[in-house]
């Protein structure tokens, strides 16, 4: 499964990516409205350093100013994915941007009904909101676990990215149903590098280490 990041932090994405662990860049007016500054100049900047898909967000919701502003954040880098929010108007544009062979990632995914619909159009990518799902008390994973086995069943190249992910147990979830990609704010990505055995279990050999070093004098 792939790791990406859901921020518009340089900062952050430069202290993950070395760790060879990121795969891309997820985004959002949200995300990108907290940076301030210039947002295309930020989004060059995070293609160049993450090398690998960057979703960047249309503001326009209507069908021409989708598609309009879809090809314009294209041309910002080879590695941007245009995101485009799960609406007749934004079916009609991923279906237009899909088939220049602009790669299109369908937000704001609440059903399978929607995944299905923005498959069926050449979306690259679906990415339904699980911990918002979760926040109404609905079952967030329970739609992926739906959406896996609809993309099986007919073979969708389209691509399950698992949004809006709250913690390490949404990863281990994603990636036992096989989705294809985790969005993580890097507080998620930074609790899955925290576990008390392991930090025990190192304590415990470099002091053994030094008692055998010491012993030695
Ligand atoms: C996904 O691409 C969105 O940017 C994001 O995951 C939304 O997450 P939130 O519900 O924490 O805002």
């Amino acid at each position: 499964m792939k790791f990406f990041l859901d921020t518009g932090s340089l900062k952050e994405i430069e202290s993950l990516v070395p760790l060879g662990i990121i795969d891309g860049v997820t985004t959002n007016p949200s995300l990108m409205a907290k940076e301030g500054g210039d947002a295309r100049a930020i989004t060059k900047k995070i293609c160049q350093v993450v090398k690998g898909p960057v979703s960047a967000e249309v503001i326009a919701t209507d069908y021409a100013g989708m598609v309009a502003e879809g090809r314009e954040l294209a041309k910002i880098d080879e590695h941007i994915v245009v995101k485009v929010p799960f609406t007749r108007d934004g079916v009609r544009a991923t279906h237009t941007l899909a088939g220049e062979g602009i790669r299109v990632n369908v937000t704001l995914i609440f059903s399978a009904t929607q995944a299905l619909i923005a498959a069926k159009v050449g979306a690259s990518y679906v990415s339904p909101f699980v911990g918002r799902l979760d926040d109404i008390a609905s079952d967030g994973m329970g739609l992926i676990e739906q959406i896996v086995e609809i993309f099986d069943a007919y073979r969708f190249k389209t691509e399950i990215l698992v949004a809006s992910v709250r913690s390490p147990m949404h990863i281990v979830e994603a990636a036992r149903m096989g989705a294809h990609v985790c969005t993580c704010p890097a507080s998620v990505i930074e609790q899955c590098f925290k576990h008390p055995l392991t930090d025990i279990g190192l304590a415990k050999f470099l002091q053994d280490w030094e008692k055998s070093q010491a012993a030695k004098v």
